[in-house]
């Protein structure tokens, strides 16, 4: 065993927080919160993840505000789940002692088919575009952010942040890649604007550094916060890699604890970081609108575009943003095998987020620290992916 497999599997400190080692779940939305609630399939899920050894747990997909879902059946931060939150919070850290929960914090911008909006008539973006994945919800169109409308979205980071410290998270990941509200405003592809929140990268990332300013103040300087951020849209005329080493330098100068860094958008290119098998064939089989059905077998060549599955296929470009940046770094993105693990830890970063690997085998750091030659198993068919809309979510059919 290399001192690299020692280090991952030791414990250490994100921010202040200890960990007792250096794995994370990564977010995967999870399609449990049925009617928005985070009842006991999303606990069950979360506990098999904690039991099994994993430092610390994220709850995928925490929403600022309705609004601010993909469809109606997502979680939002509100009082009506507060107690909801607060017991699963302390069940999962009273099941797996020193265990710690994070939680996902996203809006979808103008990427939403929920035709249940609350405050809006339409999703809202930086600028007016065409918002297909809306147009069976009769939403076809996404509407542009007036200035009042980007100041209210800063104020639910700051209430959905309060909410998630005084319910028992013990951190907060920012959602600032994927092509969702806030990676939106970054990328020059989405972002048309030509007031003080378009334009230039600083302007761009004027609503990204405000809502993190938000989050930061919400929970004080004591409680980490990490940032999920695009090391490339993947699309002609979005966010490429020398732009996104900037924007890693203005999350890190604007104080965010660690940087995960992926790739890629639901909206373009979601292949990219779902890297493996096509996502295609699954969705259309789990979608009961015969006209998204169709809609898909019409856009499905053309959005998921083949990117063959390769183990830590983001590390390269990863390591330019750890050259750039004085946060912690966690690695994310094909890392299955404990090897690359070790790879991870001797490239120097700090923790690594797993996704896949741990719906397939959420015992998976138990088995590791056991034997370094544990395989885990994870084929990157990617079939988990295909049922996030399914009824009763995602879970590894391998298994079954
Ligand atoms: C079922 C599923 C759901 C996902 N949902 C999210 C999500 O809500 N937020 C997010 O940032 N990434 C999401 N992802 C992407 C993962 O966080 C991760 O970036 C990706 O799976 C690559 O890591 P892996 O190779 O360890 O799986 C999802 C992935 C899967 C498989
Ligand atoms: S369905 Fe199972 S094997 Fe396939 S990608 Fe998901 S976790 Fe891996």
């Amino acid at each position: 065993m290399s001192s690299y497999f020692d280090k991952a599997f030791s414990p250490a400190t994100l921010g202040s927080m200890p960990l007792k080692n250096r794995i994370i779940k990564a977010a995967t939305y999870e399609g449990k919160t049925p009617d928005g609630i985070p009842g006991d399939d999303l606990l069950n899920f979360h506990k098999a993840i904690v039991t099994g050894g994993t430092a610390m747990t994220t709850i995928g997909y925490c929403t600022t505000e309705a609004d601010g879902r993909i469809n109606d059946q997502m979680m939002w931060m509100h009082e009506g789940i507060r107690d909801w939150l607060t017991g699963m919070t302390r069940e999962l850290k009273r099941i797996s002692p020193g265990a710690k929960v994070s939680g996902q914090m996203t809006h979808c911008g103008n990427f939403s088919k929920n035709a249940k909006l609350m405050r809006l008539k339409r999703p809202l973006g930086p600028s007016r575009r065409l918002n297909l994945i809306g147009a069976v919800a009769g939403m076809p169109i996404a509407g542009s952010m007036t200035t009042a409308d980007i100041d209210y979205l800063v104020q639910t980071y700051y209430d959905a942040a309060r909410l998630m410290k005084e319910t028992g998270f013990d951190a907060i990941e920012i959602h600032f890649s994927h092509g969702y509200g806030l990676s939106q405003f970054i990328s020059p592809k989405t972002n048309r604007r030509n007031d003080t929140y378009g334009g230039s990268l600083l302007n761009r990332m004027r609503l990204p550094l405000r809502a993190l300013d938000a989050v930061r103040k919400a929970v004080g300087d004591d409680f980490p916060i990490l940032g999920k951020m695009g090391l490339t849209d993947g699309i002609k005329h979005g966010l490429h890699i020398d732009e996104a080493i900037e924007v890693s330098a203005l999350l890190d100068k604007g104080g965010i604890d660690a940087l995960i860094c992926s790739g890629g958008t639901s909206s373009f290119n979601p292949m990219m970081y779902f890297r493996g098998d096509t996502l295609e064939k699954g969705l259309i089989e789990v979608e009961k609108n015969p006209l998204m059905r169709l809609g898909l077998k019409m856009i499905g060549p053309r959005l998921f575009r083949y990117y063959p599955y390769q183990e830590l296929y983001f590390l390269e470009d990863a390591k330019r943003v750890r050259d750039r940046v004085q946060c912690q770094m966690v690695y994310i993105g094909g890392c299955t095998d404990v090897q690359s693990i070790e790879t991870v830890m001797q490239e120097g970063f700090d923790f690594v987020q797993l996704g896949r690997p741990l719906i397939k085998d959420p015992d998976f750091v138990k088995h590791a620290m056991a034997d370094s030659d544990y395989k885990n198993g994870c084929t990157h068919c990617n079939r988990c992916a295909s049922l996030i809309e399914a009824p009763g979510g995602i879970y590894c059919p391998l298994n079954t």
